[in-house]
C-alpha cells in the first residue's frame, strides 16, 4: 500500500473494531470494570488460562483474598492450593510475589504507570499495558499472542514473531492503531482480544466476518 492508504487503513481500524466489539464482543465478564487488583489477577489468569476456566477460579480467588493486603500476607501454600487446577504454578508464585511488592514498594496501590506495572513479577509489557488501559484507562497497547497473529495479518507483517525485528514492527502497528478518543481504550482493548478470540483465530480465520478485512 502507498503510505497514505497505509494511514487511513490504520485510522480505520479502531472505529471498525470499537463498533464490532460494542455487537460482538465479551461483556459482563466479572473483571469488567474491577479495580486494579482485580483486573492485575485475571490478567494474569487469563494469560495462559481460557476464559471458560477463569470465571469459575476468579470469584473463588477473589473471596479468598478480596484485596492485595490479604493476598500478600497469606502463606504461599494458600495461594497455590486456590490456584490448583489452572496450571503453570510459577503464576501464581510470581502473583503471590507481586502481592508483596505492592503492599512494600507502593504503599498497598497498584500503580497506574505502564512502565511501573511492568516492575511487578509475572507482568510482562502486554499485560502491564491491558492493567493501565482496563483499570486505569491508560493509553497503552497491547500485544499477545492473539493481537500479533490479527496484527500481522493486518498490517501484512510475515517473519517470525520470536525475531526482535518483527516484534518491534507488530509494537510500532499496535501503537498506530490505538484510537485517539480516551474513552473508547477499553472496549477497543477488550475487542481486540475477542476479536482475535473469535474471529482472526490460528486456524481457518473467518475472515468475511472481520470487521476490518476490507
Ligand atoms: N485474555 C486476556 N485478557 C483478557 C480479557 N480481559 N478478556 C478476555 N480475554 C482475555
Amino acid at each position: 500500500l502507498a503510505a497514505a492508504d497505509a494511514d487511513t487503513v490504520r485510522r480505520e481500524f479502531a472505529p471498525r473494531l470499537i463498533r464490532w466489539q460494542r455487537r460482538h464482543g465479551r461483556h459482563g465478564l466479572p473483571w469488567q470494570g474491577a479495580d486494579a487488583y482485580g483486573v492485575w489477577l485475571s490478567e494474569i489468569m487469563l494469560q495462559q488460562t481460557q476464559v471458560a476456566t477463569v470465571l469459575d477460579y476468579y470469584p473463588r480467588f477473589r473471596s479468598a483474598f478480596p484485596d492485595v493486603a490479604s493476598l500478600a500476607a497469606a502463606p504461599e501454600d494458600e495461594v497455590l492450593r486456590l490456584w490448583a487446577g489452572l496450571g503453570y504454578y510459577s503464576r501464581a508464585r510470581n502473583l503471590h510475589k507481586a502481592a508483596a511488592q505492592v503492599s512494600r514498594d507502593f504503599g498497598g496501590r497498584f500503580p497506574a504507570e505502564r512502565s511501573e506495572l511492568e516492575k511487578l513479577a509475572g507482568v510482562g509489557r502486554s499485560t502491564a499495558a491491558a492493567i493501565a488501559v482496563f483499570a486505569y484507562g491508560q493509553k497503552e497497547a497491547i500485544l499477545d499472542g492473539n493481537v500479533k497473529r490479527l496484527l500481522a495479518r493486518h498490517a501484512g507483517i510475515y517473519g517470525a514473531t520470536d525475531q526482535p525485528a518483527t516484534l518491534s514492527a507488530l509494537w510500532r502497528e499496535a501503537e498506530a492503531r490505538l484510537p485517539d478518543d480516551s474513552a473508547t481504550l477499553r472496549r477497543y482493548t477488550q475487542g481486540l482480544m475477542d476479536l482475535g478470540n473469535s474471529i482472526c483465530t490460528r486456524s481457518r480465520p473467518r475472515r468475511n466476518e472481520c470487521p476490518v478485512a476490507a
